[in-house]
């Protein structure tokens, strides 16, 4: 009999892009194969983010295709996961009704128990509680030298804007040696980088824990032979330890690149928003950090349009950005989100300002960015190489440990392997270099 096919579409952030791996890990012990065409699909799902408004619009009008797929072919399952199906339950039937089956990260272990009901035909399956951390599942992973591993689930912050501590729930670590031993597995796999995930990874070991916090956690994994690089992402300025810089200046495979969410520059927004800490609190991490890890690549989120932000605010946004000089910077229009407490605050910022103060704040950065950048010109870093460049596959392309991508010419037996290249240009969004010959 021919193997069901499954329709796996992922949006959002890379916790969802290992969600997904997770869900085709559960999947193919089912016996299903991945398809890109989803009129050929027996099981449609949608890994959905909810993190501002236009993502859940993106998510219903993928669903309105779907529908009028299942008109031809009553037999498909339709299944919504991710923060969307947390964030709109059961709306999502009412306003969808081919969709059989809604579940949240928390339940993806319950799949195989949820696509049998559904196979049954049972209509309209929830599965959304806040369940406790889950067993340990595979990853059918997507790469072969870059592996995410998820360190922890959900986020006990409440930063006032964001729906991620309800669609993800309460922040729970995975054990110590669980996580351990995934990352020896993923080096006899042949793997050379782990991507840590978490929404918050500063605070790992907190809840669930053991007694062992991240430094601790990076440090065991900094033993693994044959991993060569470990990166991590997110990181919360709060919870940002002074033993954590530490682990990170001394452990030779955690990379010179953190991704430290600023949000905004100005104190009466941060604490609205509920971030905990002061623009010069923030400061103070990042000259600490750039103090013991010389040549540390930074990077930020920023919301503009935060209720309140007025334009004395947003200066000292901008002011920051100057100050800091990021080396890249994701700049977010603030979103009204359900279930968030700053849906109900005064003040909020006319759709113009927003979309104007977004475009400085880009436009300020690339400066910024282009500067800094122009810094590895005829420098010589390590490349990690990933694969075929994604532009012109005669080219390779990798990243340095500041997560700089760069594109050379080399022969594809050398993916998977450290080079070092010569930067000899400078673009937008990439690097251009030559390989040093080691004969
Ligand atoms: N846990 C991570 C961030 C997860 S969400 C952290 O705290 O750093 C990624 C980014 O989306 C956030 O850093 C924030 O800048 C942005 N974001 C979250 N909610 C938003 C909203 N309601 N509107 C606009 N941007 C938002
Ligand atoms: Fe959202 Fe704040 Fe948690 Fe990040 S730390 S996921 S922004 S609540
Ligand atoms: Fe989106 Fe959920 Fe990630 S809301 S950004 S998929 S945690």
């Amino acid at each position: 009999m021919e193997k069901p096919k499954v329709y796996l579409k992922t949006f959002g952030c890379q916790m969802n892009e290992h969600d997904s791996e997770r869900i085709m890990g559960i999947l193919s012990k089912l016996g299903y194969r991945n398809t890109e065409r989803p009129e050929e699909a027996d099981l449609t799902l949608l890994n959905t983010c909810s993190i501002r408004e236009n993502a859940d619009q993106k998510a219903y009008s993928d669903l309105g295709r779907i529908e009028k797929i299942k008109k031809d072919k009553p037999s498909l399952i339709v299944g919504v996961a991710g923060c969307m199906a947390k964030q709109e339950g059961n709306r999502i039937f009412q306003r969808s009704p081919s969709v059989d089956l809604i579940f949240n990260s928390k339940n993806i272990w319950r799949l195989p128990l949820l696509l049998e009901s559904a196979r049954k035909g049972i209509k309209r399956i929830s599965a959304l509680e806040d369940t406790p951390y889950s067993q340990p599942y595979d990853a059918r992973r997507l790469g072969r030298v870059k592996a995410w591993v998820s360190i922890m689930e959900g986020c006990d912050k409440s930063c006032t804007y964001c729906v991620v501590p309800y669609t993800r729930g309460r922040e729970i670590s995975r054990p110590l040696q669980e996580v351990v031993d995934e990352v020896n597995r993923l080096s006899e796999d042949g793997f050379k980088e782990i991507t840590l995930l978490g929404q918050n990874v500063n605070s790992y070991g907190k809840s669930g824990g053991e007694g062992y916090d991240f430094a601790d956690l990076l440090t065991q994994l900094n033993d693994v032979g044959g991993i060569e690089r470990i990166r991590f992402i997110t990181s919360h300025p709060w919870d940002l330890s002074g033993k954590l810089i530490d682990a990170m200046a001394s452990l030779d495979k955690v990379c010179e690149h953190l991704h430290l969410p600023l949000q905004s520059g100005s104190d009466q927004v941060l604490d609205q928003m509920g971030r905990d800490y002061t623009f010069a609190e923030y400061e103070e991490k990042i000259d600490l950090l750039r103090k013991k890890i010389p040549n540390l690549s930074l990077t930020t989120d920023i919301i503009v349009g935060f209720p309140g932000e007025e334009e004395v605010d947003f200066h000292k946004t901008i002011t920051a950005l100057k100050k800091i000089q990021f080396d890249g910077v994701f700049g977010f229009k603030y979103s009204h989100r359900p279930n968030t407490p700053a849906l109900r605050m005064p003040d909020q910022i006319p759709e113009v300002m927003k979309k104007q103060r977004l475009q400085e704040v880009l436009s300020i950065q690339k400066e910024i960015t282009q500067t800094v950048n122009q810094g590895y010109l005829n420098r010589v870093q390590e490349v990690l190489v990933e694969g075929p460049s994604r532009l012109n596959a005669e080219r390779l392309c990798g990243r340095t440990r500041t997560n700089k991508v760069i594109n050379f010419k080399g022969d594809l037996n050398l993916v998977g392997t450290l080079s070092d290249i010569l930067i000899t240009q400078v673009k937008s969004y990439s690097f251009e270099g030559e390989p040093v010959v080691q004969i």
